[in-house]
């Protein structure tokens, strides 16, 4: 099942829940939350505080993208406040699979996140203790970038490697996904898709979520 996830990065923050609940009626049954720290990116966002108070404001299953050093010491904190999957980034992450216990341990699901350079043949023991991995397809930090193409590569790649594997884990993407470039990245093999500025930029971002859904399920259709 491919899901839409917004991320909302590029939503008014001053309005959370009424962007929310406009994503969720085009059909989003899940939200993309990033969070960062101004060390492992350039950039500030939001701490568990505001998940807390997302979390009252929508049932949908909220994403915990942590894009922070020292992961580990903050990782349960956005599963208390409610996020029902977070995941770290491999490049951050001294201990991967103790961080990766702590979060299944709190009660959410655990990822690991690659950026784009970071090739997938890292994951190879470490797949099978995972819930899912995200694939950077921009260097982490601001939205609205371009997708970086090679990492469709690193899609397809995974997707043979969890065949390979007998493993269910879903594959997330994140960063550049646009209506132009959707059906290409549905084929690739993602489940999860990200997107925050197509959306949240667009004229109507409940009909724009409609209209990724339906792309997503005709791509799908379409036999490769
Ligand atoms: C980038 C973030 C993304 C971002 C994607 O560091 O992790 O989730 O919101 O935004 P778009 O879809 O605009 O590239
Ligand atoms: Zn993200």
């Amino acid at each position: 099942m491919i899901e839409i996830v917004p991320s909302i990065l590029s939503a008014d923050f001053a309005r959370l829940a009424e962007e929310m609940a406009r994503v969720e009626r085009g059909g989003a049954t899940m939200l993309h939350l990033d969070v960062m720290d101004g060390h492992f990116v350039p950039n500030l966002t939001i701490g568990p505080p505001v998940v807390e108070s997302l979390r009252k404001a929508t049932r949908a299953h909220l994403d915990a993208h942590l894009m922070i050093e020292n992961p580990e010491r903050y990782a349960v904190d956005f599963v208390r406040a409610g996020a029902n999957s977070v995941s770290v980034h491999y490049e951050a992450c001294r201990h991967l699979d103790g961080t990766l216990e702590l979060i299944r341990k709190a009660g959410a699901l655990a990822g690991v996140v690659l950026n784009p350079a970071t090739p997938v043949a890292v994951l190879e023991d470490i797949l099978q203790v995972a819930d899912y991995v995200l694939l950077m397809s921009v260097n982490p930090g601001f939205g609205g970038q371009q997708l970086i193409p090679y990492v469709l590569d690193k899609v397809r790649k995974l997707d043979r490697m969890r065949r390979e594997k007998k493993l269910a884990l879903p594959i997330e993407i994140d960063g550049g996904v646009h209506l132009n470039n959707l059906a290409q990245v549905v084929r690739a093999g993602c489940d999860w898709i990200v997107t925050g500025s197509a959306i949240f930029h667009s004229a109507d971002a409940e009909a724009t979520v409609r209209e990724m859904r339906g792309i997503a399920a005709n791509a799908m259709a379409i036999p490769i």
